[in-house]
């Protein structure tokens, strides 16, 4: 696919996340020659730097974080050549009009109108401001090559959320604007979809009528490291829930697509945050039989002490901030009518693992003698999408001997033994998406909204009861007690994956 000429303008250029991501996935990209011809990458930022000096910190970043760390210097200096730095500050219209000069000369240099991507790296306050000057600055008007990057958080709760939606819709028609949820650019979570759609094995078991239920985990072993002031007002519910694991339970629990249109598929996702039951509606007991929340308190992981989150940078002495956050919900439709989906998450336990379990139904008869059966498990298909990339298949099989017993066995299909070449970066992926004018992986406004509706009430009720329990896991360990009780409730449990 050939890309059109493309100015890529980084705000937030001297940022965390240009040096960390952006620009080490956008030198992989250019490494393996697939970066439009020409392309120039304008980093825009208030600090003082000269070219070079940006330069040298942004190849401090590609040496940590690229997809193979040893750079060549002929590819690095191949790439930086393109890469320049521009002091402005974001709410300055000065700065929009250098920038276009900038733009307008290098369009006369190649001779074309060049496509122009604004990457919002910045904090999330300039959402307000960069679009509209963008846009009084008439870098809005083409729609076809005009376009905007934004970053989570895409609001704080829902009417934070269609207030960013119509602040950036003044500016920006929706078509032009890509809102990165970067769990959606991971190769593993895009296997889910050729994994239920290309293989006619799964899809007619994919339903109420042969899965029990199904848990959705992304657990982490970091802890908020120096991001306790954003964390603080985020919390696991709004920094993890509200868009990635939402998004892995779109993809687990959509209709099949009729075309790989980007809007086709965005519309099956939404489908599924509509058809979520509000959760505590109708039940007794509110929202508590569906939600638990947790807090990390000082523990061991992997051999060393970790203090608690009240202890860490930029946090209170005595934070009601859930760093743990578990899910119970029902999606309403004639698929999935009864079947509980788990969604946990959290910071500081005792492994690193994103994975979907779909836990199948047993058998309807026995017709094995019961001392044939002392360890049956019903079937478990595991999606796992990291670090482990793969697909892990649990069922029953006869254990060598002259007597019929049976087992649980395990088939396991690894990304890196399957295909030969490693996974990309899902920022690559992402960035790559945009210059292409591929908003599959990306969300649409009313998606957001969507997943903001689901969690309000829990968010209400959180805020309005504060824990008394916090801390009420120890780091190191798997969560709160409360997590595996909402699964034992219904006779459900969740284990890791060995
Ligand atoms: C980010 C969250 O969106 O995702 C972080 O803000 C979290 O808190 C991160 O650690 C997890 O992403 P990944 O790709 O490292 O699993």
């Amino acid at each position: 696919m050939s890309l059109i000429p493309t100015i890529i303008v980084l705000f937030g250029g001297a940022g965390d996340l240009v040096w960390r991501k952006l620009i080490p996935s956008l030198f992989d990209l250019h490494r393996e020659g697939r970066m439009p011809e020409p392309f120039a990458i304008l980093a825009v930022d208030r600090l003082p730097f000269r070219d070079e000096d940006l330069r040298k910190r942004l190849l401090g970043g590609v040496k940590e974080f690229a997809r193979n760390k040893s750079v060549k210097k002929t590819d690095w200096n191949a790439f930086a050549r393109h890469v320049t730095y521009h002091q402005g500050d974001f709410q300055t219209p000065a700065t929009y009009s250098h920038l276009e000069t900038t733009c307008a000369l290098l369009d006369k240099a190649w001779k074309v109108k060049a496509g122009r991507i604004f990457h919002l790296a910045t904090p999330p306050e300039m959402v307000r401001v960069i679009p509209k000057l963008l846009a009084d600055a008439g870098r809005n008007r083409n729609r076809s090559r005009d376009r905007i990057v934004v970053e989570k958080p895409l609001g704080h709760d829902l009417e934070s959320a269609r207030e960013m939606s119509r602040t950036l819709r003044q500016s920006f028609d929706e078509s032009q604007i890509f809102r990165i949820d970067h769990y959606l650019g991971k190769e593993t979570v895009q296997n889910i979809l050729a994994f239920r759609f290309a293989n006619p094995l799964f899809e007619p078991i994919w339903n109420r009528r042969y899965v029990d239920y199904v848990t959705i985990t992304v657990a982490e072993t970091v802890g908020v490291g120096h991001r306790g002031g954003y964390y603080e007002h985020a919390g696991a519910l709004r920094d993890m829930v509200q868009n990635h694991l939402m998004q892995v339970l779109c993809l687990v629990a959509m209709e099949p697509m009729v075309s790989f249109d980007a809007d086709e598929i965005r519309n099956k996702k939404v489908d599924v945050l509509h058809a979520l039951r509000p959760i505590g509606q109708g039940g007794q007991g509110g929202i508590h039989p569906y939600s638990v929340r947790g807090q990390y308190g000082p523990g061991k992981l992997q051999g060393k002490a970790v203090r608690a989150y009240r202890r860490e940078e930029g946090v209170a002495h005595d934070s009601r901030t859930e760093t743990f956050a578990a899910l119970k919900l029902f999606v309403d439709n004639w698929r999935w009518q009864g079947v509980p989906f788990y969604l946990r998450t959290g910071k500081c336990l005792a492994r690193q693992l994103s994975e979907v379990a779909i836990q199948f139904r047993s058998v309807p008869h026995q017709s094995f003698p019961t001392e044939c059966n002392r360890d049956w498990s019903p079937s478990r298909l595991i999606l796992s999408i990291q670090p482990e990339e793969g697909i892990v298949m649990g069922f029953q099989a006869k254990y060598p001997g002259p007597r019929m017993l049976l087992r649980p066995v395990e088939m396991r299909f690894a990304y890196k033994d399957g295909f030969a070449v490693p996974s990309p970066d899902a920022y690559e992926t992402l960035l790559w998406d945009v210059m292409n004018d591929d908003a599959t992986l990306f969300m649409r406004a009313d998606q957001i909204e969507a997943a903001w509706q689901v969690l309000m009430p829990v968010l209400e009720a959180w805020a309005e009861s504060p824990p008394r329990n916090f801390p009420n896991y120890a780091a190191g360990t798997w969560g709160p007690k409360g997590a595996d009780e909402l699964l034992a409730r219904e006779g459900h449990a969740w284990r890791p994956i060995a």
